[in-house]
């Protein structure tokens, strides 16, 4: 393999979602701009770029939305059994606060008009697109040495409204990005007992559907 290829594979090994490990010093403007470039690099179907990103650097607006997601994580705890909770209790879902700045990734489905090339049949090719710039900005945060943690324990409204985000523009993301003291090795989730990666054998399937053990766990 060329060094470009074990660098790449090396990139996608090492991402993690961070959530502890932030130090909170600035992210410089340069290599912020070559990560948003990076995300903005994304296929998209039909080209239609549906993703717009919201820079959250304002420390009262992160609180605000901090509080919010401490609120829906105890939604979320309450319907657990017992034994659950206490596992979830240990684990860390945000570092809003921590991380240098927010990236706010939105989803704007009106964007290439009513003729999307590609989106005919399957509406949600414009979410997938999106969630693409958010991949390919994880990698080049990765690369660059930063960390990124991604929060979804929020209401869309509640952001919209926050960030003043038009009512037909999605929030698909708010990512904590920004320096680290380190990376961990293995995912908090797997570290904690509350789940493990599966086998990429158990993923593969040969011509047609093999159901398996864990297709409903
Ligand atoms: C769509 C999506 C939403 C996620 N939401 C959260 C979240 O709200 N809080 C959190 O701590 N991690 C969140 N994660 C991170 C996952 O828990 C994490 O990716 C998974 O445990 C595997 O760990 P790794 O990314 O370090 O490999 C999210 C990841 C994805 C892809």
């Amino acid at each position: 393999m060329s060094t470009t290829t074990t660098d790449l594979y090396d990139v996608i090994g090492r991402r993690r979602d961070v959530r502890a490990e932030f130090t909170g010093a600035p992210v410089p403007d340069d290599v912020l701009h070559r990560v948003l470039d990076a995300a903005h690099r994304a296929p998209s179907v039909g080209m239609t770029q549906p993703w717009d990103f919201v820079l959250v650097r304002d420390p009262a607006l992160r609180r605000t939305f901090r509080d919010h997601v401490a609120t829906e994580r105890d939604t979320f705890a309450a319907s657990l059994p017992p034994e659950r909770r206490t596992t979830f209790d240990r684990i860390k879902v945000e570092g809003i606060c921590e991380s240098s700045l927010g990236v706010v990734v939105t989803h704007s489905q009106a964007r290439g008009g009513t003729h999307v090339l590609g989106r005919h049949a399957i509406a949600d090719a414009g979410l997938y697109s999106t969630v693409l710039a958010i991949q390919n900005l994880w990698l080049a945060a990765t690369a660059e040495g930063l960390g990124l943690g991604w929060v979804s324990f929020y209401r869309e409204s509640f952001l919209q409204e926050l960030l003043g985000i038009p009512a037909d523009v999605r929030p698909v993301a708010w990512l904590c990005l920004g320096t680290v003291s380190h990376l961990e090795t293995v995912p908090d989730l797997e570290r904690h007992g509350w789940r493990s990666r599966r086998p990429l054998a158990d993923a593969i399937h040969e011509d047609t559907w093999q159901a398996r053990e864990d297709d409903h766990a």
